[in-house]
């Protein structure tokens, strides 16, 4: 299942809409595609890295110009605006500089809107690629029988097509073993009730849902082997994942369960430290009303005050091991994240 495609626009399966239908959305300029951005249309790291690229491909084709700095001014200006539609996952940031700068060094507008779009469908295509491989390193570590608990969605609907964390649990059911899955409902927006549970029942993995409250019991109650988590960034003293993911690393820590990360190197900012990093915070709305499908269902006073951060950081330290299209890295990794990094 491709979450992303190029066909004469963009087209994304609309992620707000499922489990329930599954609706193509066709994005045909810039603005369109910010908006279903900030909406959860598409979303998850590396859907947003294709998304970034595929964005630029678009933002070619929106107007004539006749002059050749004129046209990539006003893609350099679109470009910037659609890599600040989100702000915590680094690989929208990427998915546009990347596609950008084909645009930058074209010497014709018809070069420029040629070359973006290969480059965006490269992207698209390594990203696929990258998770198999991902996949088939995260598999080695899972054993039959395993029991992973896992938060919101980082299946294909997260990627272009096959996943990280769920791309290694795919992996690992391919290689024969047998897995259960606990899925946080990763509140309030659900991406872990309403994709990563679709997609599991979808592949025939036995999945088992739970409220974002219920990790420790499940943990407790010897439910757990094993923690795997997708990441937004990674930075050189922490790794930004879907809020709820802190309170997991600890949890897991406490009762001596590994807590893997999946993440493709792109999602890796190691110039960059915790502090440094913006966490997105949403409209108070999602907690206020019992999903954002139902706005006529409100479960808390309406005047309340709400604290909504979309992402939480985990020191690293938290982290047992980093699963990438590399290889699996393990603490130290100040000295082994560098080495990775240097064979992009
Ligand atoms: O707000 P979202 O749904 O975009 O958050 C996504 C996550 O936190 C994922 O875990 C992360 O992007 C990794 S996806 C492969």
């Amino acid at each position: 299942m491709r979450t992303i495609y190029w066909e004469n626009c963009i087209k994304m399966i609309d992620q707000t809409r499922l489990p329930d239908e599954l609706f193509i959305l066709e994005i045909h300029d810039v603005d369109e595609l910010i908006s279903a951005i900030q909406r959860l249309s598409i979303r998850g790291a590396p859907a947003l890295e294709a998304a970034g690229g595929y964005g630029v491909a678009l933002a070619c084709r929106e107007k004539s110009f006749g002059r050749l700095e004129d046209f990539k001014n006003y893609v350099k200006e679109r470009a910037e605006k659609l890599a600040k539609a989100r702000p915590t996952a680094v690989n929208l940031v990427v998915g546009v500089e990347r596609v950008l700068k084909k645009v930058i060094e074209a010497s014709s507008i018809e070069e420029a809107k040629n070359s973006a779009l290969e480059e965006a469908e490269r992207i698209a295509e390594e990203d696929i690629v990258r998770n198999k491989l991902m996949g088939g390193f995260g598999a080695k570590l899972i054993e039959d029988g395993d029991g992973i608990l896992t938060i919101c969605n980082t299946g294909s609907l997260a990627t272009v097509e096959w996943g990280t964390a769920l791309g290694v649990i795919r992996s690992a059911k391919l290689e024969g073993k047998n897995v259960r899955v606990f899925a946080c409902e990763t509140r309030p927006l659900n991406q872990g009730s309403r994709l990563t549970t679709w997609e599991l029942l979808n592949d025939g993995i036995d999945v088992t849902l739970i409220t974002d409250s219920m990790a420790g019991i499940v943990m407790r109650k010897g439910f757990v082997d094993k923690v795997i988590v997708g990441a937004d960034r990674i930075v050189r003293d922490g790794v930004f994942n879907k809020i709820g993911t802190y309170t997991l690393a600890v949890l897991a820590k406490e009762h001596g369960i590994p807590f893997f990360v999946a993440a493709p190197l792109t999602t890796f900012d190691w110039e960059k430290e915790m502090k440094d990093v913006v966490i997105e915070e949403r409209r108070d709305d999602e907690l206020k009303y019992c999903h954002m499908k139902c706005m006529n269902c409100r479960i808390a006073p309406e005047n309340v005050k709400v604290f909504n951060p979309a992402f939480d950081a985990t020191p690293l330290e938290y982290v047992t091991a980093l699963i990438t299209e590399k290889g699996v890295i393990f603490p130290p990794y100040d000295r082994d994240v560098p080495k990775v990094l240097k064979k992009l």
